[in-house]
């Protein structure tokens, strides 16, 4: 083999292969010929076929590099389309949302119809504060039924919003708020998250002190806990509304151009401030209507959970915007899988009878720690489909979640995507691809993905490179809000004309797409690149690990010396037999190369509120801790410095 230091080794192999059953195959949304259709015909039926508009678009797209617009000349509402025409259809009574509390008695149950009512009530409210077509509004909440209510509100007034996550701290509020120059912020008194209040409308005082635009803040009750209301700035949203209409004839929906802004999402590079990722209004609602309805195999009577957070673009995309417009009835539930215990997550399964599961690696491994016992108590014959999305997912979890969760015979499928692309870009089609553990499959129908080296051309088969995108799509990002430079050099300036995605990547004999994480996160060990996903897949492959995370540090004689942080199921103990196992365990599963030098057993990983592993953090501690050059049991220092790091890193987060 020769060594080439610009390349991504791609070590590991996985041979496990599952076909699609020909039942599922029969009754499937998506057949096969899918891939044949061109890429105007395509997306030309989509317009029409999964949105309503108020004037019929005229062309389907421009494509001026880097900027591309779609379906011009068009006129809707994306509001109109989630809401208002599914009850004008006489679908009211359709359930839109089973809404679960996290404390264990509150339930909901709202119809098309109530979320209309609630949607116009909220919208007049917002009119009475001034808010109009482009009017800038932020909206910080926990997961509560108005959370939803208040973006459908300024979509039907035409206000582009911005959802800042729940869990963010107030200054990281005030940053995104500021970039957008936001002029309203919507609120709640608190949120529940573990059992505990979460200070939000307090976080919001602090946030409006840093940024002057604010002239109203919306709070919602959610606890009834009293709040600091500031005279003329603060407002209760009951009081905001009292008397006011539900009537939709008294709040019609703003025509809005295609190309319109419909929101901004702020995304954290590793280092820089966040960049807010434009979204405008056709091509977005098209994308994610269209990708759910295929790769989620939605019925009309589905009940659908995405089980993200709204505050990140996989609630945006699919559990609002996409499932909404196609008239799905979905699950919100607002708290942690553990509250109050760990069958939390199976029994409101059960109570809905969920046939489609979509959620992040990082909680399927979190429920593998804690066991398969409480899965197993509840009656999940209910779920058809499983996805999952966020990072790589290892084979071992994509395998117990489709045991465990799927009761070994339902699809999975691991959806590629970012903030940027807004829709689902790398996926199977449940029904037609043959599904892989641990690999996203193919892009989607008329999606140009493809791996390349630094010098731009396409690697071979099982070569590790540059995930690109060669074409436009309806859903990409118009750009970074202000910052059009910023756009050029991060997207656009590797490849020309390319989009440059920021993961690594390789394609297998099949065609097959196997994501190797963020480049940021590849190691160079002896000048071989190795992704950080393959190493950690070899370590929680072995039965004690739960989790684990792998790092680089420097290291004089290899350039980088790889460091893996590990947790373990509660059923094993660290000892130093584990350890030399661990080791001899990635040997094996993928080379000596990427046996870890030092393996630091940990009770836990610290991760950011969306739950992606903090490997800067990781990186840094594995950096200034001289870890030494051989494996170390665990170092209670390093373990109470990755906690401290972690919860001061948490605060900051921006
Ligand atoms: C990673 C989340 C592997 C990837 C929708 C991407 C994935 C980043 C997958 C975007 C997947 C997302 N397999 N990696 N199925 N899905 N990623 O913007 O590194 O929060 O660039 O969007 O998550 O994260 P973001």
């Amino acid at each position: 083999m020769t060594v080439d230091a610009n390349r991504i080794d791609a070590l590991q192999e996985e041979n496990r292969k599952f076909p699609p059953s020909p039942e599922f195959a029969a009754q499937a949304n998506a057949k096969p010929d899918i891939y044949n259709r061109g890429f105007e015909e395509f997306w030309e039926a989509q317009g029409r076929e999964r949105v309503s508009w108020f004037r019929p678009f005229d062309k389907l797209y421009e494509w001026e590099p880097p900027y591309s617009k779609w379906y011009l000349g068009g006129q809707l509402n994306v509001c109109y389309n989630c809401v208002d025409r599914h009850v004008e259809a006489g679908r009211g009574d359709k359930v839109a949302f089973y809404w679960e509390g996290e404390p264990a008695d509150e339930r909901r149950t709202i119809t098309f119809s109530d979320l209309q009512r609630e949607v116009v009530r909220f919208a007049n409210g917002l009119k009475k504060l001034g808010v109009k077509k482009g009017t800038p509004v932020g909206i910080y909440m926990g997961m509560c039924p108005e959370l939803p209510v208040a973006m459908l509100a300024c979509t039907r007034l035409g206000a582009p919003h911005t959802v800042v996550f729940g869990g963010f701290s107030a200054q990281a509020v005030a940053g995104r708020l500021n970039d957008m120059e936001a002029e309203i912020l919507i609120t709640q008194d608190e949120g529940w998250r573990k059992g505990n209040k979460v200070p939000l409308k307090a976080n919001c005082d602090d946030a409006m002190e840093l940024s002057p635009t604010i002239r109203s803040c919306v709070v919602v009750r959610r606890t009834g806990d009293p709040v600091n209301m500031t005279d003329g700035r603060d407002i209760y949203a009951d009081e905001l509304q009292a008397g006011l209409s539900d009537d939709p004839a008294t709040c019609p929906c703003e025509p809005m151009d295609s190309e319109d802004l419909l929101y901004l999402l702020y995304t954290s590079g590793t280092t820089a401030k966040p960049k807010g990722i434009v979204h405008t209004t056709a091509g977005y609602l098209v994308g994610v209507a269209t990708t759910h309805h295929y790769i989620f195999d939605v019925k009309p009577d589905s009940v659908y959970w995405c089980a993200a957070d709204i505050g990140w673009v996989t609630g945006h995309s699919y559990i609002l915007y996409g499932p909404l417009c196609n008239g799905t009835t979905g699950v919100i539930y607002e708290g942690v899988p553990n509250h109050p215990n760990e069958e939390r997550w199976w029994e409101i399964i059960e109570r809905y009878k969920v046939d489609i599961l979509y959620t992040a690696p990082t909680t399927i491994r979190t429920h593998m720690k804690w066991g398969p016992q409480y899965a197993q108590k509840h009656d999940l014959s209910s779920l058809r489909l499983l996805g999952t999305v966020g990072e790589p997912i290892n084979p071992e979890a994509w395998m117990w979640y489709r045991q465990t969760a799927g009761l070994g015979k339902t699809p999975v499928v691991d959806t590629w995507w970012q903030t940027e692309t807004g829709m689902i870009l790398i996926t199977p089609l449940p029904g037609v691809t043959t599904l892989k553990p641990g690999s996203a499959t193919k892009p989607f129908p008329t999606i140009d993905a493809a791996v390349y080296d630094e010098q731009g051309q396409e690697v071979p088969p099982g070569q590790g490179g540059n995930l690109v995108i060669r074409k436009p799509w309806p859903a990409m990002l118009r750009g970074i809000y202000k910052d059009p430079e910023r756009y050029q050099q991060t997207y656009w300036a590797r490849y020309k004309d390319t989009y440059f995605v920021g993961d690594g990547a390789r394609k297998d004999e099949d065609g097959d797409f196997w994501l190797m994480g963020r480049i940021d996160d590849v190691m160079n060990i002896s000048a071989h690149r190795i992704s950080t996903i393959e190493v950690e897949s070899a370590l929680v492959d072995h039965p004690a690990v739960a989790e684990a995370a792998v790092t680089g540090r420097q290291d004089p004689q290899t350039g980088q010396a790889i460091v893996a942080y590990v947790t373990l199921k509660a059923t094993h103990q660290a000892s130093v037999e584990l350890l030399s196992e661990l080791r001899n365990h990635v040997s094996n599963k993928i080379g000596k190369i990427a046996a870890p030098a030092n393996i630091v057993f940990t009770p836990e990983l610290p991760k950011t509120r969306s739950g992606k592993i903090m490997r800067r953090l990781l990186r840094d501690v594995a950096e200034h801790r001289a870890l030494g050059d051989t494996t170390t049991l665990a170092d209670p220092g390093v373990v109470e410095e990755l906690r401290s790091r972690a919860v001061a890193e948490e605060g900051k987060e921006q």
